[in-house]
Protein backbone atom coordinates (compact mmCIF):
# COMPACT_ATOMS: atom_id res chain seq x y z
CA UNK A 1 0.00 0.00 0.00
CA UNK A 2 1.30 3.60 -0.98
CA UNK A 3 1.34 6.49 1.67
CA UNK A 4 -0.82 9.24 0.97
CA UNK A 5 -0.47 12.89 2.43
CA UNK A 6 -3.30 14.95 2.61
CA UNK A 7 -3.48 18.13 4.88
CA UNK A 8 -6.23 20.17 6.29
CA UNK A 9 -6.48 24.38 5.84
CA UNK A 10 -8.21 27.13 7.11
CA UNK A 11 -8.67 30.08 8.92
CA UNK A 12 -9.05 29.54 12.89
CA UNK A 13 -12.48 28.13 13.99
CA UNK A 14 -12.88 27.03 10.67
CA UNK A 15 -13.42 23.04 12.11
CA UNK A 16 -10.43 21.38 11.09
CA UNK A 17 -9.71 18.98 13.83
CA UNK A 18 -12.99 17.69 13.78
CA UNK A 19 -12.73 17.01 10.14
CA UNK A 20 -9.35 15.29 10.75
CA UNK A 21 -11.36 13.35 13.38
CA UNK A 22 -13.84 12.08 10.81
CA UNK A 23 -11.18 11.51 8.13
CA UNK A 24 -8.74 9.63 10.36
CA UNK A 25 -12.02 7.45 10.64
CA UNK A 26 -12.34 6.87 7.36
CA UNK A 27 -9.66 5.95 5.82
CA UNK A 28 -8.73 3.24 8.69
CA UNK A 29 -12.22 1.68 7.75
CA UNK A 30 -10.03 1.61 4.35
CA UNK A 31 -7.00 -0.05 6.05
CA UNK A 32 -4.67 2.49 6.29
CA UNK A 33 -2.61 3.18 9.43
CA UNK A 34 -3.06 6.76 10.08
CA UNK A 35 -0.41 9.26 11.62
CA UNK A 36 -1.57 12.49 12.71
CA UNK A 37 0.34 16.11 13.11
CA UNK A 38 -0.23 19.53 13.56
CA UNK A 39 2.15 22.76 12.51
CA UNK A 40 4.24 23.80 13.68
CA UNK A 41 4.34 21.46 16.37
CA UNK A 42 4.19 17.59 15.77
CA UNK A 43 8.01 16.59 17.36
CA UNK A 44 9.78 17.30 20.85
CA UNK A 45 11.68 20.05 18.47
CA UNK A 46 8.54 22.05 16.64
CA UNK A 47 6.12 22.10 19.96
CA UNK A 48 8.92 23.56 21.55
CA UNK A 49 9.46 25.91 18.60
CA UNK A 50 5.50 26.67 18.48
CA UNK A 51 6.35 27.61 22.19
CA UNK A 52 8.27 30.52 20.78
CA UNK A 53 6.01 31.14 17.85
CA UNK A 54 3.09 31.55 19.39
CA UNK A 55 4.15 33.01 22.85
CA UNK A 56 1.77 36.60 22.98
CA UNK A 57 5.02 38.07 24.80
CA UNK A 58 6.99 38.30 21.79
CA UNK A 59 5.26 41.61 19.81
CA UNK A 60 8.65 42.48 18.48
CA UNK A 61 9.32 38.94 16.42
CA UNK A 62 10.28 39.83 12.70
CA UNK A 63 7.99 38.73 9.60
CA UNK A 64 11.15 36.99 8.82
CA UNK A 65 11.96 35.54 11.77
CA UNK A 66 8.16 34.01 12.32
CA UNK A 67 8.85 32.51 8.82
CA UNK A 68 11.75 30.49 9.03
CA UNK A 69 10.62 30.04 12.53
CA UNK A 70 7.13 28.01 10.80
CA UNK A 71 9.59 26.68 8.34
CA UNK A 72 12.00 25.00 11.09
CA UNK A 73 9.14 23.42 12.70
CA UNK A 74 7.71 21.40 9.13
CA UNK A 75 11.69 20.70 8.56
CA UNK A 76 11.50 18.29 11.78
CA UNK A 77 8.09 17.30 10.97
CA UNK A 78 9.03 16.44 7.62
CA UNK A 79 12.08 14.48 8.66
CA UNK A 80 11.27 12.82 11.49
CA UNK A 81 7.50 11.85 11.09
CA UNK A 82 6.48 12.47 7.31
CA UNK A 83 8.84 11.22 5.33
CA UNK A 84 9.27 7.88 7.98
CA UNK A 85 5.30 7.38 7.63
CA UNK A 86 4.92 8.04 3.98
CA UNK A 87 7.51 5.78 3.50
CA UNK A 88 5.72 3.05 5.79
CA UNK A 89 3.28 3.31 3.54
CA UNK A 90 0.89 5.39 6.40
CA UNK A 91 -1.77 7.56 5.85
CA UNK A 92 -0.52 11.09 6.70
CA UNK A 93 -2.98 14.43 7.81
CA UNK A 94 -1.70 17.49 8.77
CA UNK A 95 -3.47 19.99 10.80
CA UNK A 96 -2.20 22.68 8.45
CA UNK A 97 1.28 23.26 6.57
CA UNK A 98 3.13 24.66 3.91
CA UNK A 99 -0.15 26.73 2.78
CA UNK A 100 -0.66 27.88 6.32
CA UNK A 101 3.20 29.80 5.47
CA UNK A 102 2.11 30.68 1.71
CA UNK A 103 -1.33 32.81 3.26
CA UNK A 104 0.02 34.06 7.01
CA UNK A 105 3.56 35.01 6.14
CA UNK A 106 3.26 35.24 2.54
CA UNK A 107 -0.02 37.09 2.17
CA UNK A 108 -0.95 38.07 5.39
CA UNK A 109 2.71 39.57 6.75
CA UNK A 110 3.00 40.62 3.28
CA UNK A 111 6.67 38.84 2.14
CA UNK A 112 5.75 37.18 -1.15
CA UNK A 113 3.94 33.81 -1.46
CA UNK A 114 6.89 32.99 -4.12
CA UNK A 115 9.81 33.77 -0.87
CA UNK A 116 7.43 31.45 1.11
CA UNK A 117 7.55 28.54 -1.16
CA UNK A 118 11.25 29.06 -2.40
CA UNK A 119 12.54 29.01 1.48
CA UNK A 120 10.14 26.02 2.45
CA UNK A 121 11.10 24.10 -0.31
CA UNK A 122 14.35 23.62 1.83
CA UNK A 123 12.01 22.23 4.66
CA UNK A 124 9.66 19.78 2.80
CA UNK A 125 12.93 17.74 -0.05
CA UNK A 126 10.32 16.28 -2.21
CA UNK A 127 7.64 15.76 0.27
CA UNK A 128 4.54 17.46 -0.97
CA UNK A 129 0.82 17.15 -0.01
CA UNK A 130 -1.41 15.41 -2.44
CA UNK A 131 -4.52 16.43 -1.88
CA UNK A 132 -5.19 19.89 0.61
CA UNK A 133 -8.61 20.49 1.82
CA UNK A 134 -9.57 24.05 2.70
CA UNK A 135 -11.74 25.22 4.85
CA UNK A 136 -13.54 27.85 3.49
CA UNK A 137 -14.78 30.33 6.37
CA UNK A 138 -15.20 34.48 6.64
CA UNK A 139 -12.57 35.64 8.87
CA UNK A 140 -15.13 36.90 10.88
CA UNK A 141 -16.83 33.90 11.92
CA UNK A 142 -13.87 32.19 12.31
CA UNK A 143 -12.29 34.57 15.16
CA UNK A 144 -16.18 34.21 16.94
CA UNK A 145 -16.10 30.54 16.93
CA UNK A 146 -13.03 30.75 18.46
CA UNK A 147 -12.85 33.17 20.93
CA UNK A 148 -15.28 31.33 22.87
CA UNK A 149 -12.54 28.88 23.27
CA UNK A 150 -9.05 29.45 25.04
CA UNK A 151 -6.57 32.48 25.57
CA UNK A 152 -5.86 33.74 22.13
CA UNK A 153 -2.15 33.11 21.23
CA UNK A 154 0.33 36.00 19.03
CA UNK A 155 -1.55 34.86 15.90
CA UNK A 156 -5.13 34.88 17.00
CA UNK A 157 -4.19 38.50 18.37
CA UNK A 158 -3.96 39.99 14.82
CA UNK A 159 -6.56 42.24 13.52
CA UNK A 160 -9.47 41.56 11.38
CA UNK A 161 -7.74 43.14 8.61
CA UNK A 162 -5.05 40.57 9.05
CA UNK A 163 -7.35 37.65 9.35
CA UNK A 164 -9.33 38.39 6.28
CA UNK A 165 -6.00 38.91 3.85
CA UNK A 166 -5.65 35.41 5.29
CA UNK A 167 -9.12 33.88 4.28
CA UNK A 168 -8.62 35.87 0.70
CA UNK A 169 -5.14 34.44 0.28
CA UNK A 170 -6.43 30.89 1.22
CA UNK A 171 -9.06 31.19 -1.87
CA UNK A 172 -6.97 32.54 -4.39
CA UNK A 173 -4.48 30.05 -3.61
CA UNK A 174 -7.44 27.41 -4.00
CA UNK A 175 -8.35 29.12 -7.43
CA UNK A 176 -4.33 29.14 -8.37
CA UNK A 177 -4.17 25.50 -7.92
CA UNK A 178 -7.47 23.44 -8.10
CA UNK A 179 -6.04 20.25 -9.06
CA UNK A 180 -4.45 19.94 -5.16
CA UNK A 181 -6.80 22.40 -3.37
CA UNK A 182 -10.22 21.28 -2.63
CA UNK A 183 -12.65 23.90 -1.21
CA UNK A 184 -15.11 23.43 1.22
CA UNK A 185 -17.69 25.73 2.71
CA UNK A 186 -17.56 25.60 6.13
CA UNK A 187 -20.70 26.38 6.99
CA UNK A 188 -22.17 23.53 5.87
CA UNK A 189 -22.68 20.79 8.71
CA UNK A 190 -20.29 18.37 10.08
CA UNK A 191 -21.44 15.61 8.20
CA UNK A 192 -22.24 17.24 4.97
CA UNK A 193 -18.64 18.13 4.46
CA UNK A 194 -17.20 15.34 5.62
CA UNK A 195 -19.33 13.39 2.79
CA UNK A 196 -17.63 16.25 0.50
CA UNK A 197 -13.99 15.40 1.79
CA UNK A 198 -14.69 11.27 1.60
CA UNK A 199 -16.23 11.70 -2.67
CA UNK A 200 -12.90 13.85 -2.92
CA UNK A 201 -10.54 11.19 -1.28
CA UNK A 202 -12.39 8.32 -3.02
CA UNK A 203 -11.93 10.06 -6.70
CA UNK A 204 -8.53 11.27 -6.09
CA UNK A 205 -6.69 8.23 -4.34
CA UNK A 206 -9.07 5.23 -4.80
CA UNK A 207 -10.53 6.31 -8.59
CA UNK A 208 -14.17 5.68 -7.36
P1 LIG B 1 -3.25 26.39 15.20
O1 LIG B 1 -3.93 27.35 16.13
O2 LIG B 1 -4.10 25.92 14.08
O3 LIG B 1 -2.54 25.28 15.90
O4 LIG B 1 -2.10 27.21 14.43
C1 LIG B 1 -1.31 28.11 15.06
C2 LIG B 1 -1.31 29.46 14.40
O5 LIG B 1 -0.17 29.57 13.56
C3 LIG B 1 -2.52 29.76 13.55
O6 LIG B 1 -2.99 31.06 13.90
C4 LIG B 1 -1.98 29.80 12.14
C5 LIG B 1 -0.54 30.11 12.31
N1 LIG B 1 0.37 29.57 11.30
C6 LIG B 1 1.10 30.43 10.49
O7 LIG B 1 0.97 31.64 10.61
N2 LIG B 1 1.98 29.91 9.59
C7 LIG B 1 2.19 28.56 9.45
O8 LIG B 1 2.99 28.12 8.63
C8 LIG B 1 1.40 27.67 10.30
C9 LIG B 1 1.61 26.19 10.20
C10 LIG B 1 0.53 28.21 11.21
Amino acid sequence: MEGIFITMEGPDGSGKTTQIDLLKKYLESRGYDIVIAREPGGTVIGEAIREIILNPEYREMSHMTELLLYASARAQLVNQVIKPALLFGKAVICDRFVESSAVYQGIGRGLGVDTVYEINNYALGEVKPELTIFMDLDAADGIRRKKSQTDLDRMELEDLSFHKRVVEGYRQLAELYPERIFPVDATLSIEEIHSMIVNEVKKRFFSE
